[in-house]
């Protein structure tokens, strides 16, 4: 159980939240959504204790202990994978270290000596000695083989970078299990591993996500964060869109009537408020009127941004072309001998479960990375622009959004940049945030801000729809539907792929499939499916 009483939360003059009291019990899953930059991450923060509020606190149950899957998958990059899990569980880690410490002395003083007794006997109460095992057997039964535990977090893929990191979070059973978009980054059959396990976890799960496929299928419980405020609702996804839509119809039939009533009573003041006989009667109705309030809609405060990339000069008929590209990272050759060459309508996905090629090939046509062997080439006419998988190194910056963009803007003009801004749901003074504090939705809209400001007429975008709300993701797929340059892209929506790709290239660990094709009938040729047999 974990209770939030009174949590109002305040950046400067901006209230985040306002007195919000939720509680939360065992057995069940609580999906947070809401628009980008509602505050989902700051209240899941707030929930751990990483970040103070301005007034409330939080409580749970007596002697429970809470967890932590961060979104953050490349922040222990400088850890060993067991010690990444074992960490999970902060105090045993803590006296670990400690112990070490003083065991690596050279000069052992007797209060050395002292400390490291009183540590051992905590270490012990703590099932200590198990822990090593117990972080093997979890990540085990992840998928993590033993010889990787010892390895470095940097050398591991993405995928299962986060299954440490989920490992990390239920290392020694925790109560609260907190996640924030944990789909992010997995590709479908890890997500699909991730749901199982969600609805197997018996205690209680709060976690935050803009996959409606993934909510509905792992929460018993939804809440709504709009305006500061947060409203729960017994059921999945699907229910509160449900009944939030029904909630509406009847607050607007409700007004409706309202209004006739007012309408009635106005007439009738307006007859005979001048007649003495009447006035008493004209009087009385006027109070009746004062009585009645109409309830305020408030339209959600989720809302589209306009993403319209508009190439400043047509494109030629030689995109691009690949020729024999190889690369190897950690010892993994990841793109063996690639060769394909990129047609002027081309918009082509970057399919399949070994999502590290489409990313490192990403990286060295955008200029990221040296390939080993083999070369590229662009054709003249063409200038790209790229989304990176991950972004944290360029906004680790304390710039303003409008600062940061200000490179890229075809008018070195702030009002220019301002302006723009709005567009992506960016108003007023939003532009002088810095970007090191921006949501991670936020940051995807400055990156694509960019991106459209630069004008290029070719898009090289790796997983463009993480961390995006709804909302958005459909401006950003409406917007490359849209696009009449050439689009290199991957992403796990569906939708998006069938909607855009007119062409698909799947990369496996034995070689690539490339096909002029639809999403959909990609997925369901029996030749397609053959090939990929053949490769696997
Ligand atoms: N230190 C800070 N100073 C000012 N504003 C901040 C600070 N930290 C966060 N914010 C703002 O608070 C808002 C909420 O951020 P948060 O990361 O909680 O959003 P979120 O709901 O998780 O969004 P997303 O869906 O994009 O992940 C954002 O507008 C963000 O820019
Ligand atoms: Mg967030």
């Amino acid at each position: 159980m974990i209770q939030a009483s009174n949590i109002s939360l305040r950046f400067g003059k901006k209230a985040l939240f306002e007195e919000v009291n939720i509680k939360f019990t065992e057995g069940n899953c609580y999906g947070i959504i809401g628009a980008n930059g509602a505050g989902k991450s700051t209240f899941l923060k707030i929930l751990s204790g990483e970040l103070e509020p301005t007034t409330g606190e939080i409580s749970l149950g007596p002697g429970e202990r809470l967890s932590v899957l961060e979104q953050d998958h490349f922040k222990y990059d400088d850890q060993i994978v067991l010690d990444t899990v074992i960490a999970g569980n902060q105090k045993l880690y803590d006296i670990m270290k400690e112990k070490d410490a003083i065991y690596a002395k050279e000069d052992f003083s007797e209060e050395d000596g002292m400390r490291a007794s009183e540590l051992e006997a905590e270490f012990a109460t703590m099932n200590g000695w198990e822990a090593e095992a117990d972080a093997a057997t979890l990540l085990n039964g992840l998928g993590i083989a033993t010889e990787v535990h010892y390895k470095q977090m940097s050398e591991l893929p993405d995928t299962d970078k986060v299954k440490v990191l989920l490992a990390r979070a239920l290392f020694g059973n925790p109560d609260i299990l907190l996640l924030d978009e944990p789909t992010n980054h997995l590709d479908l059959d890890s997500i699909r591993w991730l749901e199982e396990f969600l609805i197997d976890f018996e205690n209680t799960i709060i976690v935050v996500s803009h996959d409606r496929y993934f909510l509905n299928k792992v929460c018993t419980h939804t809440v709504d964060l709009d305006y500061g405020k947060m409203q729960i609702y017994a059921g999945n996804y699907d229910f509160w869109y449900e009944s939030s839509q029904l909630m509406i119809k009847q607050m607007k039939e409700a007004n409706k009537k309202k209004e006739e009533k007012i309408k009635e009573l106005q007439e009738f003041i307006q007859r005979f408020s001048a007649n003495a006989s009447k006035s008493k009667q004209a009087t009385s109705r006027k109070r009746a009127l004062e009585k009645i309030e109409l309830d305020t809609l408030r339209p959600s405060s989720r809302k589209y941004p306009y993403v319209d990339f508009k190439p400043d000069r047509e494109i030629g008929n030689e995109v691009l072309t690949v020729t024999n590209l190889s690369k190897t990272i950690d010892g993994e050759k990841v793109l063996d001998n690639v060769s394909f060459t990129v047609g002027h309508d081309d918009k082509i996905a970057f399919v399949g479960s070994y999502g590290i090629a489409a990313t490192t090939l990403f990286q060295i046509l955008a200029g990221e990375m040296e390939p080993d062997e083999g070369d590229y080439k662009w054709g003249i006419t063409t200038s790209n622009s790229y989304f990176p998988k991950d972004n944290t190194a360029y906004f680790d910056s304390n710039d303003t959004i409008v600062d940061w963009l200000m490179p890229f803007s075809p008018e070195k003009d702030a009002t220019y940049v301002r302006g723009f801004l709005g567009r992506m749901l960016f108003k007023g003074d939003d532009g002088l945030k810095k970007v090191n504090v921006l949501s991670g939705g936020e940051k995807v809209r400055v990156m694509l801000s960019k991106m459209m400001m630069l004008g290029s007429n070719v898009l090289l975008m790796d997983e463009p729809t993480n961390h995006l709300d709804m909302e958005s993701i459909t401006s950003v797929n409406n917007g490359l539907i849209k696009f009449p340059g050439v689009v290199l892209f991957t992403s796990q929506d569906h939708q998006f792929i069938q909607t855009i790709a007119n062409r698909i290239i799947e990369f496996t660990p034995n070689g690539m499939i490339d096909k002029v094709t639809t999403y959909d009938e990609y997925l369901d040729s029996d030749e397609m499916a053959r090939k990929r047999q053949a490769l696997s």
